[in-house]
């Protein structure tokens, strides 16, 4: 005798009440977008943050409270130095217009890495651009900007030890929600998704803490090219995984 095992079957439109609260993506391939016509890298770049735009739009329609999207990693200094210029370049640019994008679309910014490495007149941009956008009670765009990590996780690190130095907990106190508070996405939800197109399989130093329970998502698109509905696809994928954090359902 032999018990014939439930198939889930596949939904092809998404249940609105299962939407992913946070989700991150990896907007990797610009280059290789670039290269495949013949353009500049830096076109590349260019065509990825268009398509940011359309992205954050859909997830902010669909009510997806955070969008975490890699810009910028710690290791990305390795780059040259023009293709460094051209990414600050978009990056401040962006940030200039984020005041009056975000308005009508009631989305707020918030950037999670080590900005005091950026040039004075980015670091202003983004004080500016967080503070004019902090109202808005739409979808959190979150840019992960010389972000990594291991360096978020040091940081919380530092940051604890330095508390328990000065009295303020006991080292045997520190916990999974102590050291979390530090982390840059202490305010928003959980990371429900991770999205890496352009085929790499691996997190490159993307929301290691973060990453524990979270889904992934991977495809060959390049990121410029990723659509709306890849990202309704992901999602798809997403609502029919069995989540089980560790336990069992009978
Ligand atoms: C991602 O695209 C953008 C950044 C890392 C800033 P890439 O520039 O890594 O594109 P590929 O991986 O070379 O195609
Ligand atoms: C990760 O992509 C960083 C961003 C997308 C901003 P990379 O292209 O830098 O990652 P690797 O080098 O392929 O791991
Ligand atoms: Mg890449």
């Amino acid at each position: 005798m032999f018990f014939k095992k439930k198939r889930k079957i596949a939904k092809s439109e998404l249940d609105m009440n299962n939407i992913p609260k946070h989700i991150g993506v990896i907007m990797d391939g610009n280059g290789r977008w670039a290269r495949r016509r013949g353009l500049p890298r830096r076109a590349g770049h260019k065509a990825g943050a268009d398509n940011l735009e359309r992205i954050c739009d859909y997830c902010n329609s669909l009510g997806v409270k955070a969008l975490t999207v890699y810009a910028f990693s710690t290791e990305n200094w390795n780059r040259p130095k023009d293709e460094i210029d051209a990414l600050m370049n978009l990056l401040y640019n962006y940030l200039l217009t984020v005041e009056e994008k975000f308005r009508n679309r009631n989305m707020k910014l918030q950037i999670s890495g080590d900005v005091t490495a950026l040039t004075k007149k980015i670091q202003d941009a983004i004080v500016h651009a967080e503070q004019v956008t902090s109202s808005g009670d739409g979808m959190i765009l979150n840019i992960a900007l010389n972000y990594g990590g291991r360096a978020e996780i040091v940081n919380a690190a530092q940051k604890a030890a330095a508390d328990a130095a000065a009295g303020r907990i006991a080292a045997d106190d520190i916990d999974e929600a102590y050291l979390g508070q530090y982390m840059y996405t202490s305010n928003l939800p959980e990371v429900d998704l991770i999205i890496r197109p352009s085929g790499e399989k691996r997190l490159s130093n993307f929301l290691l803490w973060q990453a524990a329970y979270a889904e992934f998502w991977y495809s060959d698109i390049c990121w410029p090219d990723f659509s709306n509905d890849d990202m309704k696809q992901a999602i798809l994928d997403y609502q029919n995984r069995d989540r089980r954090f560790g336990g069992v359902k009978i």
